[in-house]
């Protein structure tokens, strides 16, 4: 059985790339912070889809918890097959007026955890000739968007150069790049979304579905949906100033 590590599967997008991966029988290892709930998780997708599940409590925010995800990815005895990078969230405040140390929470999150992790997996799946990564990053990388749009940008950037570089050796990494997905994202981040329209939702099971016929299909950056590409295409045209204002109405 080939073994995928997921971070943050206990809600939204990572629970949905859990459901996906269980699905295709792969085994799972778990990663996020509340033990109670990756248990429930593991004991339903175990059930349902006759698979091995471990969990691996860890806050990504923490470097010795994100070495002891990196000793479970180095152990070549249970090789990890497949990684998602998936774990995150949003501050709701202005640049100005977030306390550093949330800041740099983030940064550890977003950026510093994903990048220990595609190291390590890299450097495992390379020596085999065979795996795959999914960083979940986000269309707010495409666009001036705050500390948290700087994150995702990186790791888009990071993403797509691993898969020029990587692929021919049969490693293969991609960026998936969301809009608007209902989960518990805005909730806990306590975003208000009443002016978000529902056409800009979507699926967090759909976006999956599609993210993972995109790595299949070798793709760097994934971008679900005709709308949302529609969308970046015209981001992409329009001129920086403008965007920029735009955004502000944003965070
Ligand atoms: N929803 C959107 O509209 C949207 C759009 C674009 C990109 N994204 C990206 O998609 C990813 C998943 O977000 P989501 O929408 O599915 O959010 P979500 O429903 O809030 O789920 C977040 C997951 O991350 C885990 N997590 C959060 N902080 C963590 C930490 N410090 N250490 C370990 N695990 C942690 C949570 O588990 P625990 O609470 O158990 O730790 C949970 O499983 C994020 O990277 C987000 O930036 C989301």
């Amino acid at each position: 059985m080939p073994t995928a590590l997921i971070t943050g599967p206990t809600a939204g997008i990572g629970r949905a790339f859990a459901n996906a991966y269980a699905e295709r029988g792969f085994d799972l290892v778990l990663v996020s912070r509340d033990e109670v709930r990756l248990k429930t998780v593991a004991e339903d997708l175990s059930a349902r889809h006759a698979v091995t599940c471990e969990v691996l409590p860890a806050d990504l925010s923490d470097r010795d918890a994100v070495e002891r995800v990196v000793a479970r990815i180095d152990d070549q005895s249970r090789p990890i097959d497949a990684l998602v990078n998936n774990a995150g969230f949003g501050l709701n405040t202005w640049f100005g007026d977030t306390d550093f140390a949330d800041e740099e929470r983030s940064l550890d999150v977003l950026v510093r955890a994903p990048l220990r992790l595609t190291h390590t997996a890299v450097k495992q799946m390379d020596r085999r000739g065979d795996g795959e990564i999914v960083n979940v990053s986000s269309v707010a990388g495409f666009l001036p968007r705050g500390t948290y749009g700087a994150h995702k940008a990186w790791l888009t950037s990071l993403s797509a150069w691993l898969n020029q570089t990587y692929r021919r050796r049969g490693v293969r990494v991609m960026a998936l790049c969301p809009g608007f997905v209902r989960t518990e994202f805005h909730q806990r981040g306590n975003m208000n979304t009443r002016r978000i329209p529902g056409w800009m939702w979507l699926d967090a099971d759909d976006l999956v579905a599609e993210a993972l016929h995109d790595l299949a299909a070798g793709k760097a950056i994934s971008v679900p949906s005709r709308r949302y590409r529609a969308l970046m295409t015209l981001a992409r045209l329009t001129p920086r100033s403008l965007l920029t204002r735009v955004s502000r109405l944003g965070r």
